[in-house]
């Protein structure tokens, strides 16, 4: 695998709805840096066995995989909720997570030149992906408060949808991300813990460049 020299790595890993992913896009913007969702990869492939559920097996996947690029995963059908309770099925499988491995590897160290590095958020990003990121973060929100932002996004493609359903999937999920064997959701001693249950969007996002910058001055990367 090729690996860029002297690119800033970032790592992210949360439980779901706790607002990472909008946070991952606006560092990646601010500091020039490839942003990676993961937690899309997983989706895409449970994406892949609600609509084939007959071809849908390693060998097909495979072959997926060997042609999928970074754009695919702005697909809007993997927004919905099945389809995320299945990836969370799906994710457990070593097998699974095999095949996505060097994809995420790869755009960890090796992003397309035009950026100044990358920035992954998931599961397993701060221990399995990129274990020796310059900058690790665990981000997290009380459960009703990550019930209640998936509320408000899944409320525009399903009206019908209520907190309670919602809160019942969080804790699905968390249960299945925590509790799994292979690569497990947990923050990691070397990770910053940054709960966002209180800090709006740009508190949160202020509260990290400061980790940030004062790092990169001290190496003289600012
Ligand atoms: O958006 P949300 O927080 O609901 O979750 P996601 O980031 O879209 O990820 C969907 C599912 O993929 C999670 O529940 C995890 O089970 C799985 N996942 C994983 O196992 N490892 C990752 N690095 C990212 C996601």
């Amino acid at each position: 695998m090729i690996k860029r020299k002297q690119i800033i790595k970032i790592a992210i890993d949360s439980p779901a709805a706790a607002g990472a992913g909008t946070l991952a896009k606006a560092i990646s913007k601010h500091y020039n840096l490839l942003q990676v969702d993961t937690g899309k990869i997983y989706r895409l492939i449970a994406l892949y066995k609600i609509k084939y559920p007959k071809k849908f097996g390693i060998n097909f996947l495979k072959k997926k995989i060997k042609k999928l690029k970074i754009n695919d995963l702005n697909n809007k059908d993997l927004l919905y909720n099945n389809v995320g309770h299945v990836a969370s099925i799906i994710a457990k499988k070593k097998e699974v997570r095999k095949l996505v491995y060097n994809f995420q590897k790869n755009l960890a160290y090796n992003p397309p030149k035009k950026y100044k590095g990358s920035c992954l958020d998931g599961r397993d990003i701060t221990y399995n992906i990129i274990p020796d990121a310059d900058f690790k973060f665990f981000i997290t929100a009380n459960i009703k408060t990550r019930a209640l932002r998936r509320f408000k996004e899944l409320r525009k493609f399903n009206k019908h949808i209520t907190f309670n359903e919602v809160l019942k999937s969080i804790k699905n999920r968390d249960k299945n991300d925590y509790e799994r064997k292979i690569s497990p959701l947990k923050k990691t001693k070397d990770s910053l813990l940054i709960s966002t249950t209180n800090l709006t969007k740009r508190a949160c996002f202020l509260k990290i460049k400061k980790i940030i910058d004062r790092k990169l001055l001290i190496n003289g990367n600012l």
